[in-house]
C-alpha cells in the first residue's frame, strides 16, 4: 500500500481542494477501505458553501464527503464482521479520499450484481429511508406519501416502499419533467406540486382517508400540508428541510387525526445507534438491492479531479439521481 493518498478538503476555497496526506491506520473497531467511488449528498455542497466566505475571510477546513464504496484494505483490532478484500459500501466523515477510515458497524456488503459506482450511491439513502420507515412502524400493505421524491434519497425511498410491500406510493416533485422518472421507479401516483394541492391529491389517491405513512424530505409549508393528508393514527417522519426548517401547522389536523410526528437525522446519531440502523438495513433492504428491486438512480459520474463539476451539477437542481465521483 502507498504511504500517501489524495483526499478532498472543503473550507479553504470555494471548491474542494485535493491534498496529499498520509494513509490513515485503522484503530480499534475501524476499517480502512480502498474507495473506488464516492457520491455527493445535498449536505456536502451546503457544507462547502457555508464553510468559506471570501468577504469575511472565513475558512473552516474539513475532510469532505460522507459516503463511499470500495474494498477493505485493512482492519483494526476487534473487527470480525468483515475481512480484507470484502466489497463494502458505507458512510463516514471524510469519504472523498482514496483510503477511507470507517466504523466497522457502518458498512454494508455490496451485492455481486452491483458495481462500485452504483454502490456508492446507496448507503445514505438506504439507511435514511429504511430508518425512517422503521420509525414510522411501516408494514406491508400500507400507503406511503414521499415528498421531494426526486431527491437522491427520496428516489430510493420510493423503490424501498414498493419493495417492502407498500400498497400505494404517492410521490411529489415540483417539476413536470421529473414525473416520468418517478413513474419509472415505481410511484403509483405522482403529484406535481407546482399547480396541484398536495393534501387534496393525497386524499384523492386514498379514497379520502389519507396515507398511512409520510416520509417528508421537504419541510417548510409542505410538512404542514402533510398533516391533513395522513389518516387517523398515521405516522409522519420529517427527514429533510429542502424548503426550509419552519412550518406553521394546523394543530386541529394533528390532534383530531391522532397523528404520530417525529424527525430523524441519522448523521447526528451516536455510532452505536447508527450501527443498529445499518444492521436492520442489511437484513431488510440489502436483499432487495441484490435482486434489483432497489436500484441506484445515477445522474452523472465525474472524475475525482473534476469534483467542482459535480458540485456545480448538484447546485443546479437539475440532477435526476445521484452524482458520483470515481476515485483514481
Ligand atoms: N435525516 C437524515 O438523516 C438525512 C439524510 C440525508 C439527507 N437528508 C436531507 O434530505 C433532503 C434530501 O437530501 P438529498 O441529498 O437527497 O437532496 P438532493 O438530491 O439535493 O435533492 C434535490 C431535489 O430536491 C427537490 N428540492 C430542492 N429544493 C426544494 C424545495 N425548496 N422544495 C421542494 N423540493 C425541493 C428538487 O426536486 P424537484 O425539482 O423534483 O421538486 C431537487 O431535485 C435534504 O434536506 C437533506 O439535508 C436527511
Amino acid at each position: 500500500m502507498t504511504a500517501t493518498m489524495t483526499a478532498l478538503f472543503g473550507g479553504a476555497a470555494p471548491q474542494w481542494r485535493a491534498r496529499h496526506i498520509p494513509v490513515p491506520e485503522p484503530g480499534p473497531g475501524q476499517v480502512l477501505v480502498r474507495a473506488h467511488a464516492v457520491s455527493l449528498n445535498n449536505a456536502d455542497v451546503q457544507r462547502l458553501d457555508n464553510s468559506f466566505d471570501p468577504a469575511t475571510g472565513k475558512k473552516t477546513e474539513y475532510p469532505a464527503g460522507y459516503e463511499f464504496a470500495g474494498d477493505i484494505a485493512a482492519t483494526g483490532p476487534g473487527v470480525r464482521n468483515v475481512r480484507v478484500g470484502d466489497r463494502v459500501m458505507g458512510t463516514t466523515q471524510g469519504a472523498f479520499a482514496q483510503y477511507v477510515l470507517a466504523d466497522h458497524r457502518h458498512l454494508m456488503p455490496v451485492p455481486e450484481t452491483l458495481g462500485y459506482d452504483g454502490a456508492s450511491a446507496l448507503p445514505t439513502a438506504l439507511l435514511t429511508e429504511h430508518g425512517a420507515l422503521t420509525r414510522a412502524r411501516f408494514s406491508s400493505g400500507q400507503s406511503v406519501l414521499i415528498t421531494g421524491a426526486t431527491s437522491s434519497i427520496g428516489l430510493t425511498g420510493v423503490q424501498m416502499a414498493k419493495a417492502l410491500g407498500a400498497s400505494l406510493v404517492v410521490a411529489t416533485t415540483r417539476s413536470k419533467a421529473k414525473e416520468a422518472l418517478l413513474k419509472k421507479i415505481g410511484a403509483d401516483t405522482v403529484v406535481v406540486t407546482n399547480g396541484r394541492d398536495l393534501t387534496q391529491a393525497a386524499l384523492d389517491a386514498t379514497g379520502g382517508d389519507g396515507v398511512d405513512v409520510v416520509l417528508d424530505h421537504v419541510g417548510g409549508q409542505t410538512f404542514a400540508d402533510c398533516l391533513p393528508a395522513t389518516r387517523v393514527d398515521g405516522h409522519i417522519v420529517n427527514i429533510g428541510r429542502l424548503e426550509g426548517p419552519r412550518s406553521t401547522v394546523d394543530l386541529d389536523a394533528l390532534s383530531y387525526r391522532h397523528l404520530h410526528v417525529r424527525g430523524v437525522s441519522f448523521g447526528f446519531s451516536r455510532p452505536e445507534a447508527l450501527g443498529q440502523v445499518v444492521a436492520a438495513a442489511i437484513d431488510e433492504v440489502v436483499p432487495a438491492v441484490a435482486d434489483g428491486r432497489i436500484r441506484p438512480v445515477v445522474d452523472s459520474v465525474h472524475a475525482f479531479d473534476h469534483a467542482h463539476e459535480a458540485a456545480d451539477r448538484m447546485r443546479s437542481h437539475q440532477a435526476h439521481g445521484k452524482i458520483i465521483l470515481t476515485v483514481p
